[in-house]
C-alpha cells in the first residue's frame, strides 16, 4: 500500500485513502467557457501530481495529498471516448422540511496536510497555473476540531472502514474496468444552527446522532424510536450485505461572522450508496421521520464528482484538441 512510502516520497495524487489530516481545504471551481479553457485545466490537473511534490517534500511530515474529483460535464468538455459509467449530476433531494440543494462545480480539489501553510501554498500554486481558465465558486478551509469532532461536538468519521474494506468501499473495481481505482465523491457544505442545537438536552442529541457524546460508542434503537443519522446512513441491500462510504468531514467556520460548519465529503465505489444515504436524510426513513441533524443543519452546497485513478487523470491530456468543448 502506498502508506508505506509516505516517510520516503509525497504522497502520490489521487490517493483517496491519503491519512486523516489536521488540515484541508475544499475547492470548488468551474471551467470557462471555451475549448481553450477546457485544454488549459485539463493540461493543470493531469500533472497535479508535480505541484503535490513540489509543495510537499518541503516537509513529507506534512502529509499532503491533493484529489481531483471531475465534474459530469467537466468530463464531457474533456473530450474523452468514454465515460464512468455512474458518473452524473448531484440531483436535488426535496424533502418535507429540508433540502438537499444542488449547486454548480466543474472541479473539486480537496487538499489535505498537517499544515495550514502547505495547504495553502500548494492551492496558490495551482490557482496560478489554472488562472484565467477557471473561476472559483467554493473554497472552505476546514481544521480538525479536538478528538476529531464535528461542531455538534460529536467524534465524526468513527465508522469509516479500515483495512481492506476501505478500498472495497471506496474504489471502483472490475465492475467498470477503464475506471478501476477511481472513486465517486459527493460534497455538501453544512452551516449548523449551534444555538437551537444547544438548547437540546445530551441525550436527544446523542439520540440524533446514534451515539453517545462523551465517549463515542453507539446506541442502539429501541423500538419505536425515530432513527438516528447513524441509522439512516447505514445501508443494507436486499442481500443483507452493508455498503459503505470513505468519509473525511471537516468543521470550519468564522466565529465571528456567526458560521459554523460541517463540510461532508464522501466517496463511494457506487454513486448510488451515497445517494441512499442522502435520500434516507432529506425524506426520511420512512418517509417523513428525517433526519433529525438537518433541523440544526443547513446544506448548502452539493455537488458529485469522479475521482479518477492517477493513471487516468494523466491520460487525460492525450485527447485530441478539436473533440474538446
Ligand atoms: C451536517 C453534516 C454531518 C454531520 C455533522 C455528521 C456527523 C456524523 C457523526 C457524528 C457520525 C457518527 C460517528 C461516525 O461514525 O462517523 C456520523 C456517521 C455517519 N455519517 Fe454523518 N454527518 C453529516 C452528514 C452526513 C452525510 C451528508 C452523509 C452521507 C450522505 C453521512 C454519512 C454518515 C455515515 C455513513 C456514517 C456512519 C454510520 C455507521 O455506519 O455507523 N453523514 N456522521
Amino acid at each position: 500500500m502506498a502508506g508505506e512510502t509516505w516517510d520516503r516520497v509525497p504522497i502520490e495524487a489521487q490517493s483517496v485513502a491519503a491519512p486523516l489530516s489536521s488540515a484541508a481545504i475544499f475547492l470548488t471551481v468551474t471551467i470557462d467557457p471555451g475549448p481553450e479553457n477546457a485544454a488549459t485545466t485539463r493540461e493543470v490537473i493531469a500533472d497535479i501530481g508535480g505541484i503535490v511534490r513540489s509543495v510537499g517534500f518541503r516537509d513529507l511530515g506534512g502529509r499532503l495529498s491533493c484529489v481531483v474529483g471531475i465534474g459530469r460535464a467537466a468530463w464531457d468538455r474533456f473530450g474523452q471516448a468514454s465515460r464512468p459509467s455512474q458518473l452524473r449530476d448531484f440531483v436535488p433531494i426535496v424533502g418535507e422540511r429540508h433540502v438537499a440543494v444542488s449547486t454548480p462545480g466543474d472541479l473539486l480539489f480537496h487538499i489535505r496536510a498537517e499544515r495550514t501553510d502547505l495547504c495553502f501554498e500548494f492551492e496558490r500554486l495551482l490557482l496560478a497555473q489554472l488562472e484565467g481558465a477557471v473561476t472559483v465558486v467554493d473554497e472552505v478551509s476546514g481544521f480538525r476540531y479536538f478528538d476529531s469532532r464535528d461542531l455538534l461536538g460529536f467524534v465524526d468519521g468513527t465508522e469509516n472502514p479500515v483495512g481492506a474494506s476501505l478500498a472495497e468501499a471506496a474504489l471502483i473495481g472490475d465492475e467498470d474496468p477503464v475506471f478501476a481505482g477511481g472513486s465517486y465523491v459527493v460534497v455538501q457544505k453544512y452551516l449548523h444552527d449551534l444555538g437551537s442545537w444547544g438548547e437540546l438536552s445530551a441525550e436527544m442529541q446523542e439520540h440524533i446522532i446514534g451515539r453517545t457524546k462523551l465517549d463515542n460508542v453507539e446506541r442502539d434503537l429501541a423500538a419505536g424510536d425515530r432513527k438516528s443519522h447513524k441509522d439512516l446512513t447505514t445501508i443494507v441491500d436486499d442481500a443483507g450485505i452493508e455498503h459503505s462510504i470513505l468519509r473525511d468531514n471537516m468543521p470550519f467556520g468564522r466565529p465571528g461572522a456567526g458560521e459554523f460548519g460541517t463540510y461532508f465529503i464522501g466517496y463511494s465505489r457506487e454513486l448510488w450508496v451515497i445517494e441512499r444515504m442522502l435520500h434516507n436524510m432529506f425524506i426520511g426513513d420512512p418517509a417523513g421521520a428525517y433526519d433529525r441533524i438537518l433541523d440544526v443543519s443547513k446544506a448548502q452546497t452539493g455537488a458529485t464528482f469522479f475521482a479518477p485513478s492517477v493513471e487516468t487523470l494523466e491520460g487525460l491530456s492525450s485527447a485530441d484538441f478539436d473533440r474538446l468543448t
